[in-house]
């Protein structure tokens, strides 16, 4: 007996098996699975299936079988083992209607579509039971409690360095200055020899310059704002009131107080008559904004190449009041006073590097790091801080000014 017959109903004799022939031609074909109704030849047609009790019993089983079914999945299993699958009893009953002789075909059809819909509706039925089911589960399991909060985005907050850098370009803006800003990759000429920094100026080392390829392009990122007071003179009409913001790079390695990017704020006044009570009184409101007010501010004698003569300002500590030689005062160092940054008057000949007249004009520049500002003015120890991008410092320091 070929492999494909083994599994045959024994009471069938194999004159009837009309599948027989074809399996049978293969003797290599595997015996067929019932339960698997992708394989690729049907399973053998079965007249017996359509005797009335065989009938009967095929539904009697199906539709047990259907109606206990546990969930969709299972009921679509079964649907295909007794339904409709190409091994289904009622699939296999169909087939051998074709084998009927004519006389017996019409009532043995009618009887199979009688089973036939009778399992369909219980499968049907069972659907609808299970699909209730599934939905009033899904309805509870997946239910949304519109009372609870939304899922809020955070807003995050500006950067503490851009607040402070607005509020003190709003300061100056009030006292009539404008914003000028320049490039942060800038030529030697603007960023040092324009500004009474020759190429073998000493000064020059100390501003640990970050060159950019090709060697001898000149080109190089800025080591501070005051290239922009150049950039000024030269594209604008006199008189000229400026205030600088914007960032700036040197070759310093990272510690609690060095970056190798930071910002300053660079101030240029360049005017017929300008004196340095004017610079002092500029700075005096500068520090009141930076600081608050019923601050004392001090010029200390200092260099710088591009001023003459050159000072720091100081501030009296917002912290002690200048009282640290009472009580000890961390902000300061028990110094009284907090250096800001370094100021002038502009040195004649960057003046005249720009094409203007020093005796005419004369005028006064100063300029700031904010990092250092913004630690002095937050009481922040860490620069790195300010670039690690921890929302909860920017939402600490970053809004309001
Ligand atoms: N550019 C100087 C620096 O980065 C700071 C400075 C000092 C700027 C004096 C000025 C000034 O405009 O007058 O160290």
């Amino acid at each position: 007996m070929p492999p494909s017959t083994q599994n045959a109903d024994p009471n069938r004799s194999n004159a009837h098996e009309p599948s027989a022939a074809t399996a049978g031609d293969d003797p290599g074909r595997v015996e067929p699975n019932r339960a698997d109704p992708n394989r690729a030849d049907p399973a053998p047609a079965d007249h017996n299936a359509l005797d009335p009790d065989r009938l009967d019993q095929v539904c009697a089983q199906a539709s047990a079988a259907i109606a206990t079914a546990g969930d969709l999945d299972e009921l679509a299993a079964l649907r295909t083992l007794h339904l409709d699958g190409r091994g289904a009893p009622l699939v296999l009953a169909r087939r051998a209607l074709g084998a009927l002789p004519q006389a017996e075909r019409a009532a043995a059809g009618r009887r199979h579509n009688a089973a036939a819909a009778s399992v369909r509706a219980a499968y049907e039925a069972r659907l609808a039971e299970l699909t209730a089911e599934r939905d009033a589960r899904v309805l509870v399991e997946e239910r949304v409690d519109v009372t609870l909060p939304g899922a809020r985005r955070p807003r995050g907050a500006r950067h503490p360095l851009t607040t402070l850098s607005d509020h003190l370009v709003d300061v100056f803006v009030a006292m009539g200055y404008e914003v000028a800003e320049g490039p942060e990759v800038e030529h030697d000429w603007f960023n040092f020899e324009a500004l009474n920094l020759g190429p073998d100026h000493p000064a020059r080392s100390s501003h640990d310059t970050l060159y950019v390829d090709p060697v001898g392009s000149g080109l190089l990122l800025r080591t501070h704002t005051s290239p922009v007071q150049i950039r000024t003179l030269l594209s604008r009409p006199l008189p000229v009131y400026v205030v600088c913001p914007g960032r700036t790079y040197r070759n310093d390695a990272v510690d609690a107080t060095h970056s190798p990017v930071f910002g300053q704020i660079e101030g240029l006044a360049v005017d017929e008559g300008i004196t340095m009570a004017d610079l002092r009184g500029t700075l005096e409101v500068f520090a009141q904004a930076l600081f608050g007010s019923g601050l004392a501010t001090r010029l200390r004698p200092s260099y710088f190449p591009f001023t003459e003569p050159s000072a720091e300002l100081d501030v009296t500590c917002f912290a002690c009041r200048g009282e640290s030689s009472r009580q000890p005062c961390r902000v300061c160092s028990d110094e009284g006073w907090i250096e800001v940054g370094g100021c002038g008057m502009v040195d004649p000949n960057v003046l005249v590097a720009c094409g203007i007249d020093p005796t005419r004009y004369s005028g006064f520049a100063f300029g700031m790091g904010l990092e250092r500002a913004a630690m002095i003015r937050h009481d922040v120890h860490e620069i790195r801080d300010f670039v690690d991008g921890d929302v909860r410092f920017g939402l600490a320091l970053g809004t309001g000014n």
